[in-house]
């Protein structure tokens, strides 16, 4: 579904990524994780088309993606950014309804009942209704990241890519709204693209893992054979519950 080949990417001529070649299967979760400025989010930009490969192409059903007219890429894929340029008090409903913009005929036309309809049930499965006539820029740090999800979901993508979205969440939270996108897999036959800091989590949620390591893949495939290996230089204990595996980091001993 999403084929990445011989991707290079150079910011002023210093090389962030180099060599990325990866097949990603539709109805997957793939994780992605790797330590900080490995280039993850640079990835994800690429993946969206906001970054362009300095060398390699990435094909998205069978097609370039800097094929793609903007509106009909749009379409396709939902994206959960890391940090957010909102800067506007807008009401979170408005923000929300900024997402059916793409799929109006034309710019004349209005938002439909249909669609306020369609942001009240998801605010109510992902427990934001309360929040839709509150301000975005009063939010706390974790209800900001579930508008943004929310935002997100309701362009109906075929891919969802989500840049570290539980990084503002409690554990409760966090599992929760992963467990929801999860559903997605099936219900909306979607994939997910997500980059995770917690190997944990990654470890209940992706079928997949990417790693990267300074602008270079060093292992992708099945989540178990990773979690096995040598994680961030940590000094860890891997623990098996229902034959997964779960890191419990220890400190330092000298
Ligand atoms: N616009 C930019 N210009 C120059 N360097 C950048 C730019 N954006 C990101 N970088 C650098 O690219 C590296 C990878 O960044 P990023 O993809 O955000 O890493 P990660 O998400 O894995 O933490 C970092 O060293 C970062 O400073
Ligand atoms: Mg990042």
């Amino acid at each position: 579904m999403l084929e990445i080949k011989n991707l290079n990417f150079s910011y002023n001529k210093k090389m962030l990524l180099g060599n990325i070649n990866i097949n990603i299967e539709s109805q997957t979760f793939i994780g992605i994780l790797g330590p900080n400025e490995s280039g993850k989010s640079t990835l994800l930009k690429l993946m969206l088309k906001n970054l362009t490969p300095t060398n390699g192409e990435i094909i998205l059903f069978n097609k370039n993606i800097k094929d793609f007219q903007l509106k009909e890429f749009a379409k396709i894929c939902g994206f959960v950014p890391q940090n957010s340029e909102l800067k506007t008090p807008l009401k979170v409903i408005d923000v929300l309804l900024m997402s059916k913009y793409i799929h109006l005929k034309n710019s004349f036309n209005t938002y439909s009942k249909k669609d306020i309809l369609e942001i009240q049930e998801l605010a109510q499965m992902i427990k934001i209704d309360e929040l839709l006539h509150r301000d975005i820029l009063s939010l706390s740090g974790g209800e900001f990241q579930k508008i943004l999800l929310a935002r997100a979901l309701l362009k109906q993508p075929k891919i969802l890519f989500l840049d570290e979205p539980t990084s503002a969440l409690d554990l409760n939270h966090a599992i929760e709204i992963l467990s929801f996108c999860e559903n997605l897999i099936q219900e909306q036959k979607i994939t997910i693209i997500a980059v995770l800091h917690d190997l944990n989590l990654a470890s209940l949620f992706c079928n997949k893992l990417l790693f990267l390591k300074k602008g270079e893949i060093r292992y992708f495939g099945n989540t178990k054979k990773l979690l096995k290996k040598e994680i961030y230089n940590l000094n860890c204990k891997i623990i098996y519950e229902n034959s997964k595996p779960y890191i419990l980091a220890l400190k330092e001993t000298k």
